[in-house]
């Protein structure tokens, strides 16, 4: 563990977690936190054959503000490694997004990315926060994942690859920095 922010990492977690007493036989201990990085792609569609982003509800002001305040759109939509829609298969973004910023496009976004394919088949990663949409470049949290991903936590920096004329069909790019963290008995 030589890199600097990993021991802070290390430092900070050992705060947190509640330490048995020290009669107690039990202990907990933080033993590894890798660090792993990769890059995925969206292909959301709002509108025609294959959509695949529903708006589900919307508030009495969404039509008078520019920021489309209090839309909920719920989401599944193909996640790929790359650009194309055709590029290798991850897996899938479900989950809802939310319209709440009164003045800005900004959506709360509570998704989870269900990873279909490949050596993290059948686990998930645990998305939450605040996609403010008209940012070149925005930053979300990972809270959480399953199987492969137990105790994961981290974040994704994402951006808007492409947008059709029409604002209906968006590939949005997402770098994970993702840390498993790994507890010996
Ligand atoms: C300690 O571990 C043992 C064996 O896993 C378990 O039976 C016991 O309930 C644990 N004690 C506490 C205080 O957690
Ligand atoms: C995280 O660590 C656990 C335990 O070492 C391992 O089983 C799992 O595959 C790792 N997850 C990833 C995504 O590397």
């Amino acid at each position: 563990m030589e890199n600097p922010k990993l021991i802070f990492l290390f430092i900070s977690l050992l705060s947190i977690i509640p330490w048995p007493s020290q009669s107690s036989s039990n202990s907990t201990c933080l033993e590894t936190v890798n660090e792993i990085r990769f890059t995925f792609y969206t292909h959301d569609r709002s509108l025609g054959d294959g959509q695949n982003v529903y708006s589900v509800a919307r508030s009495i002001i969404t039509d008078q503000v520019p920021s489309a305040f209090g839309v909920v759109y719920v989401v599944d939509v193909l996640a790929t490694y790359g650009p194309e829609i055709t590029s290798k298969k991850l897996g899938r973004i479900q989950g809802a997004t939310v319209s709440s910023d009164l003045r800005e496009v900004a959506l709360d976004v509570i998704v989870n990315l269900v990873i279909t394919e490949g050596e993290w088949k059948g686990s998930t990663l645990n998305i939450f926060g605040r996609n403010p949409l008209e940012d070149e470049v925005r930053e979300v949290s990972i809270v959480g994942g399953t199987s492969a991903f137990k105790l994961a936590w981290g974040y994704a920096t994402t951006s808007t690859y492409y947008v059709n004329k029409y604002r209906t069909d968006y590939v949005f790019k997402y770098d994970v920095v993702v840390y498993n963290t790994t507890f010996a008995p």
